[in-house]
């Protein structure tokens, strides 16, 4: 049985002020785009969550929320490529301006093939935001039409974001490092 200790030993490479303060300029942004429209969200999960949830008290806009959950096979730091549906969406997208919220954008698989299979269901507009961006590590054609930070090719964990499934409970983003 692994411990689940906090690891506030972990450097942290955005503070909870920071993400705060972006989160609200995002916002801010979004309900600009928008304005007058209502706007459907996605949240994918489980990184997705606690962005989302920061994200959606801050939108001046009439807001639906739905989410999805995408698992990709392999290891608990790369992603394989190979990605499934783990819990489909409630509600129909069909003619909906929808705005996927991710965590983190990073090799670009996971959100290639959930465009394809969002844009199959017909919405009439769809975008995407992202927390964090490690463009850098990119290898599929995607970008987010909102990012939080740009950072560098490093595993981070925290405000959502895990490693095998701990310290989603961090309230700031940190560098994952073995013990
Ligand atoms: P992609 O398919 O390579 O773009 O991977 C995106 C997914 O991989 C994210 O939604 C995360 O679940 C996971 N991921 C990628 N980098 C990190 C990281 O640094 N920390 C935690 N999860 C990550
Ligand atoms: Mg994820």
């Amino acid at each position: 049985m692994s411990r689940r200790v906090p690891r506030n030993d972990l450097q942290v490479l955005l503070s909870a002020e920071q993400i705060a303060s972006r989160v609200k300029e995002l916002a801010a942004q979004i309900s600009a785009d928008y304005r007058g429209r209502p706007l459907h969200l996605i949240g994918m999960l489980k990184g997705a969550w606690v962005f989302l949830a920061d994200l959606v008290r801050h939108l001046d806009l009439k807001v639906t929320v739905d989410f999805l959950s995408i698992a990709s096979y392999g290891g608990a730091s790369v992603s394989s490529g190979a990605v499934r549906i783990t819990k489909d969406l409630d509600q129909s997208i069909e003619g909906l301006d929808v705005l996927v919220v991710e965590d983190i954008l990073d090799t670009g698989h996971t959100f290639e093939y959930l465009r394809g299979v969002l844009e199959a269901h017909k919405p009439k507009s769809l975008k995407v935001v992202t927390l964090l961006d490690k463009s850098s590590r990119r290898v599929r054609p995607v970008e987010a039409d909102y990012v939080g930070f740009t950072i560098p090719d490093v595993f981070v964990v925290g405000y959502g974001l895990d490693y095998s499934q701990q310290y989603r409970n961090l309230p700031d983003v940190r560098i994952w490092r073995a013990t």
